[in-house]
């Protein structure tokens, strides 16, 4: 049986995913395990590209890895590993960054806006050189499919020109990646500031859902959530992007359409519909927290599962290697 493989990857940058990771990328994750032949890295590599410390990055790939498994990632049914534990990323990367022009990496948005926020002697080589990593860790698997959010379009687009490079200069080797725009994945915006997607990097602590937080404090920052001076409840993201982003989430949650929720709310308060959500939020992330703790009270059997997760996608990926070395003259 064949089925469409797909690769995705998260960062290790944050000691708790927030709504926005789970509800616009981890749960379609989770849905694809069932009709794609999955691999889910934990992309450590990227984590150095900016300043970090090392106890807390050990920390946080626990914990992400934590997550997805107790967000449903099976490691029977989907591929689980940690990027840097799978040698043939940077050595694959190495490659692709020798085919990246750097005019070409110079015009990546997300290098232009995390660039733009550093002082030129703090920013790295390997910032630059992400999307040629982020390449490598596609084309290794020979992904047919990647899910990728909007913001990811252009490295994934950079990722089939690189491809298509080496192909037509060394003979086909690599798969070129289609992008897959997830069925039902929400984007989640800033319970702030509802014109920004909710982002790790928000600068408004209350913006931002993070699924191990204490399940009160969350819901009590769904409660402060900017909505607008109106009172009726409708989904209409142009004109009430606090309300509808607060119904999105509802209906993700709690698994419904958005229209069924609003049409549920319509004549109630804006408070009832915080305290709506406050309540499916507790009710989603208690399990899940308890599920984390139960893989960090045994990071043993945690890396074990990391560990066989990592032989697996090596089986695949030294086989691409090898024959892109080989191609390459080495
Ligand atoms: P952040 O944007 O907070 O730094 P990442 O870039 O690590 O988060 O994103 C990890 C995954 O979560 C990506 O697939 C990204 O598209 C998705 N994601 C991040 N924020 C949101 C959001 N607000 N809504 C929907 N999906 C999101
Ligand atoms: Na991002």
């Amino acid at each position: 049986e064949q089925r469409p493989r797909v690769l995705s990857g998260i960062q290790p940058t944050a000691d708790s995913f927030h709504l926005g990771n789970y509800l616009g990328a981890v749960r379609q994750w989770v849905a694809l395990q069932d009709t794609h032949d999955a691999f889910y890295c934990v992309v450590d590599l990227h984590a150095i590209t900016v300043e970090h410390d090392p106890k807390l990055l050990r920390r946080r790939t626990r914990v992400s890895a934590a997550q997805l498994l107790a967000l449903g990632i099976d490691p029977e049914r989907a591929t689980l590993f940690v990027q840097s534990h799978v040698p043939e990323h940077a050595q694959l990367g190495w490659v692709m960054q020798c085919l990246t022009g750097f005019g070409e990496a110079s015009r990546m948005t997300q290098f232009k806006d995390k660039s733009a926020k550093q002082q030129a002697e703090r920013i790295t080589l390997g910032l630059f050189g992400y999307p040629a990593l982020q390449a490598a860790d596609i084309l290794a698997y020979q992904a047919s499919h990647v899910p990728v959010g909007e913001d990811q379009r252009q490295h994934l687009e950079l990722t089939r020109d690189l491809a298509q490079r080496f192909n037509s200069r060394f003979g086909r080797t690599f798969v070129l990646p289609e992008p897959f725009i997830v069925k039902d994945a929400a984007k989640i915006y800033d319970l702030q500031d509802p014109s920004a997607k909710m982002s790790k990097s928000s600068s408004s602590p209350g913006g931002i859902v993070e699924l191990l937080d204490d399940p009160k404090v969350s819901a009590k920052k769904i409660r402060s959530a900017v909505t607008d001076t109106g009172r009726e409840i409708v989904y209409d993201p142009e004109n009430k992007p606090g309300v509808s982003n607060l119904l999105v989430i509802y209906a993700a949650l709690t698994g419904r359409p958005v229209g069924e929720v609003a049409d549920e709310f319509a004549g109630k308060g804006y408070g009832d519909l915080k305290k709506a959500v406050g309540e499916v939020l507790v009710e989603f992330v208690t399990p899940i927290q308890a599920r984390v703790r139960t893989y960090l009270d045994d990071t043993a059997e945690l890396d074990k599962i990391l560990r066989r997760g990592a032989e697996r996608a090596r089986e695949v990926a030294s086989v691409t290697l090898a024959r892109a070395y080989e191609r390459l003259g080495f």
